[in-house]
């Protein structure tokens, strides 16, 4: 009875979300979807805005608000005031307080003493007798009110109410055991997908906090080059981040304002310009190597900085301790910007991308098919892509195909970057003009997305983004992915054959354990709440996996005996010592046994017929059973 309530429960939220997506898609359809939604350009430039309405504040606790507060009230009308904290030895704590103008936090930047005292009183690079540069940032320390002298005392006491706090330790990610309580709790897969990405997708301070981290690269060399700006990309801005991820930065010396292009085009003063000295390539390393240095030297929390400047796009890494936040700077990385504003727009063109992407990230990280690091296997950004490519080729497509935003593309959006490479795609969502009449569900796109990949010939097609297609395979990389704004090279050229054959296996496991969970409705919900179901056992890894990798690593074939009990081939009926979760799994496993031995028979029959000599029978990784045949049979 439980059952059948969860299930009509389940079908009416399903219904309900059907009826807003087909009200979405009626009458006005893709216009109104798109009206009121923010252009990257506008998220950008209004974060950007906000960090300079922005300080940062150390402080000895959280208790310290009131105080701060009040001496900082001094400079102007505080409207948002967040704590974090970030590890140390003791937890250092934080506040992040924006103005209502920048003019007011400029104030109080200004206002600021230099730290005479930097040895004793610098809790994150404390050490023997160290001295620094001052530096004038919006990174700041609230000392002790004795050291700021008597007379400043009677202004500390003029008591505004301060402003309740937005978030205590605003940055901490949910805790994996929380998160797996709450999902467990879940009515639904489907609400499951939904959790997942509420609580785990970067929050409003993490990208406030980047956006400062920005600004402060930007100030920095503001003197010597007032039309720089530092911009973050990737997945701190394109929606796809989770706490915690780093943060992707471009400098920008191009002055891309609408005074600079003005004046380029009226002025008829001229600044002198040093010329390269070397080419290009050479030149921007040379002057990465001086940023590089400049940063280490002379910028308050950034540490560990590390330049790796032979790569394809060399960038400046480095840790800002008061941040907690890992800076990948680069200077020519200008496609790298606009394909997360494409990102950026495909998540805003429909609510279900985002969440979707979020869990097979998730999932892609629980079995070990990325990384953090960078090497033979997937990158979250690939990953990305398969995505958009699989809601792109859909019957119902919930993507357009960047080649029609191309099309659509208006004069104010052509992008030419410095090297040349053209960027022009329709950024006005009113123009992209796409609205999808597609109404499966989150948990219904998920299976899809294994099911498609399960079946995906990765051997000889390639994904092309561009015309939503896939096309032939122009190289022998094991996976090919062309690059959306530079099609003639591969996104996922690192990609080894072993993981890219890795990544088959786990879809098809993942295809497997989703189906069965979607099947398997006959928990009581006690059983919910204690034990692990539906997303929850698609991210217990490798337990849960059913079709072992290292079964095919035998150049990609796999003997089929080793799939089977001896005993099995030999057509006794021994029970195999498996202990299955419940009746409807060892059916399910058995039917597929039954399946797979029927069609190793055909094989064994036809290869008879074809080669009496063929002593051993191997089938390719392709003839394994998929979950859709699963179903099928
Ligand atoms: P995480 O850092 O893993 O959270 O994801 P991310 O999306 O930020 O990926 P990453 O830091 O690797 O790359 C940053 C951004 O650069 C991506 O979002 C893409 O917009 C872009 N990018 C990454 N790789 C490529 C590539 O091969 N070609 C192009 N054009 N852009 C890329
Ligand atoms: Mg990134």
């Amino acid at each position: 009875m439980n059952t059948l309530m969860r299930r009509a429960q389940h079908l009416h939220h399903w219904r309900t979300y059907c009826i807003k997506q087909c009200a979405a898609v009626a009458g006005n359809e893709a216009t109104a979807a798109a009206k009121g939604k923010t252009s990257y350009e506008e998220l950008i430039d209004s974060r950007h805005q906000q960090a300079e309405r922005s300080i940062v504040v150390q402080v000895s606790s959280e208790k310290s608000y009131n105080e701060l507060y009040n001496y900082c009230s001094r400079f102007g009308r505080i409207v948002t005031a967040h704590h974090y904290t970030v590890p140390h030895e003791d937890e250092l704590h934080y506040m992040l307080l924006e103005y209502a103008n920048a003019n007011e936090a400029t104030a109080a930047i200004d206002s600021s003493a230099y730290n005479a005292e930097l040895s004793s009183h610098s809790s994150v690079s404390a050490g023997g007798s160290v001295s620094g540069v001052p530096v004038r940032s919006p990174f700041l320390w609230f000392r002790a009110a004795a050291a700021a002298g008597k007379r400043n005392q009677s202004k500390l006491s003029a008591n505004h109410k301060p402003l309740p706090l937005t978030t205590v330790a605003g940055t901490r990610p949910l805790a994996q055991d929380h998160l797996h309580t709450l999902l467990r709790s879940a009515e639904s897969i489907e609400q499951q997908l939904q959790l997942l990405y509420e609580h785990t997708r970067l929050n409003d301070l993490g990208v406030r906090m980047r956006f400062l981290a920005a600004l402060q690269v930007q100030q920095a060399i503001a003197g010597m080059f007032p039309e720089a700006r530092a911009q973050p990309f990737g997945s701190s801005v394109n929606g796809f981040g989770k706490m915690g991820c780093d943060l992707d930065l471009i400098l920008r010396f191009d002055g891309a304002t609408t005074a600079q292009s003005e004046r380029q085009l009226m002025s008829r003063l001229v600044y002198h310009t040093k010329e390269n000295l070397s080419n290009g390539r050479s030149q921007t390393q040379r002057q990465m190597e001086c940023i590089g240095d400049l940063l280490h030297l002379f910028l308050p929390g950034v540490c560990h900085v590390r330049r790796i400047l032979q790569a394809r796009v060399p960038i400046i890494k480095y840790h800002h301790e008061h941040l907690d936040l890992e800076v990948d700077l680069s200077m020519s990385n200008l496609t790298g910007f606009y394909m997360s504003e494409l990102l950026y727009m495909f998540g805003e063109l429909d609510p279900r991308v985002r969440p979707l992407t979020f869990s097979i990230r998730r999932w892609a990280q629980s079995c070990g098919l990325t990384n953090p690091s960078p090497g033979r296997w997937i990158s979250n950004f690939s990953l990305s892509c398969l995505v958009m490519y699989f809601l792109q080729q859909l019957r119902q497509p919930i993507l357009p195909s960047i080649s029609a935003m191309v099309k659509t593309a208006a004069s104010t959006d052509i992008r030419i970057t410095e090297d040349g490479i053209n960027c022009t795609f329709a950024r006005d969502m009113e123009r992209v003009s796409f609205a999808s009449r597609n109404t499966s569900s989150l948990s219904e796109l998920l299976l899809q997305f294994f099911e498609f990949y399960s079946q995906f010939d990765f051997h000889n097609r390639a994904i092309s983004l561009n015309e939503a297609r896939a096309l032939s395979k122009p190289d022998h990389s094991a996976m090919y992915i062309v690059n959306p704004l530079e099609q003639l090279l591969n996104v996922s050229k690192n990609v080894s054959l072993e993981e890219c054959e890795r990544l088959r296996i786990e879809v098809r496991n993942a295809a497997w354990i989703l189906e069965s969970e979607v099947e398997n409705s006959t928990l009581t919900e006690q059983e919910r709440n204690e034990q692990s179901w539906g997303l929850l056992n698609l991210f217990k890894h490798p337990e849960k996996a059913v079709i072992r990798p290292n079964m095919f690593f035998k150049p990609r074939m796999v003997e089929v005996s080793d799939l089977f009990e001896k005993s099995q081939l030999n057509g006794s009926t021994t029970t195999p010592p498996i202990n299955y979760k419940n009746a409807t799994m060892r059916q399910q496993v058995q039917s597929i046994k039954a399946a797979t031995r029927n069609e190793l028979k055909q094989l064994r029959e036809s290869s008879t017929a074809t080669s009496s000599s063929s002593s051993s029978t191997t089938v390719t990784a392709s003839a394994m059973p998929t979950a859709k045949s699963k179903r099928n049979r």
